[in-house]
């Protein structure tokens, strides 16, 4: 709330009072967050959610993904029934909204092609960002490991931050 005040133009509350006016909401929340989320079933009711949530578990420099069968996506969704679950911005670290320097996809599973439209056209305002369809939410989990790859690398290499961007081959 504190943050959203300093933004011209930006509305913030608590999660509950938010979930109410909101037209879309993004889960950025820690993994384990994610199963208190039915608190908010009726107030998310049909709406776009949007999970960037990444189940990962630290292991010095490498990042291992921390889920055996499904993914944080779709716990979500089953917290969240009928709202339109999506990933998004999975792979693209927090820095790159202080002021983007590269160009990167956001990969975007989505169980219907309408709920992936959706989710674009709200990706697509963000300079910089392009949305890209990987298929249904059962591709979340490749998603999400994604991240576990992109941030294994980067401290590996002792390198800076790093995200995706895919190119004609
Ligand atoms: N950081 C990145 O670059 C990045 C990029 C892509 C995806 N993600 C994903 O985004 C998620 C958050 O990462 P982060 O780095 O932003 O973590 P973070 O800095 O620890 O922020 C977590 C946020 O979740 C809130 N929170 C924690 N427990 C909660 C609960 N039980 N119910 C509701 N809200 C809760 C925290 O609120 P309080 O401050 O009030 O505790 C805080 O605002 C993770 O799943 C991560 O994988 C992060």
């Amino acid at each position: 709330m504190a943050a959203a005040a300093k933004i011209p133009g930006v509305r913030g509350g608590s999660n509950m009072d938010v979930a109410v006016w909101c037209e879309a909401a993004i889960l950025t929340v820690p993994f384990d967050a994610v199963e208190s989320l039915n608190a908010f079933a009726s107030l998310l009711s049909d709406k776009l959610v949007l999970s960037a949530v990444n189940p990962l578990r630290f292991e010095g420099s490498v990042i291992q993904y921390a889920l055996r069968d499904r993914s944080a996506a779709e716990l979500a969704a089953s917290a969240l029934p009928r709202s339109r679950v999506a990933t998004a911005f999975n792979n693209i670290p927090a820095a790159f909204f202080r002021g983007h320097q590269t160009q990167a996809d956001v990969l975007v599973a989505a169980d219907s092609e309408k709920t992936y439209e959706e989710a674009a056209t709200l990706i697509a305002t963000i300079g910089g960002l392009r949305p890209l369809y990987v298929g249904p939410l059962s591709q979340a989990q490749s998603v999400e490991r994604l991240t576990a790859i992109i941030l294994s690398a980067a401290a590996l290499a002792g390198g800076p931050r790093l995200t995706v961007r895919f190119v004609p081959a």
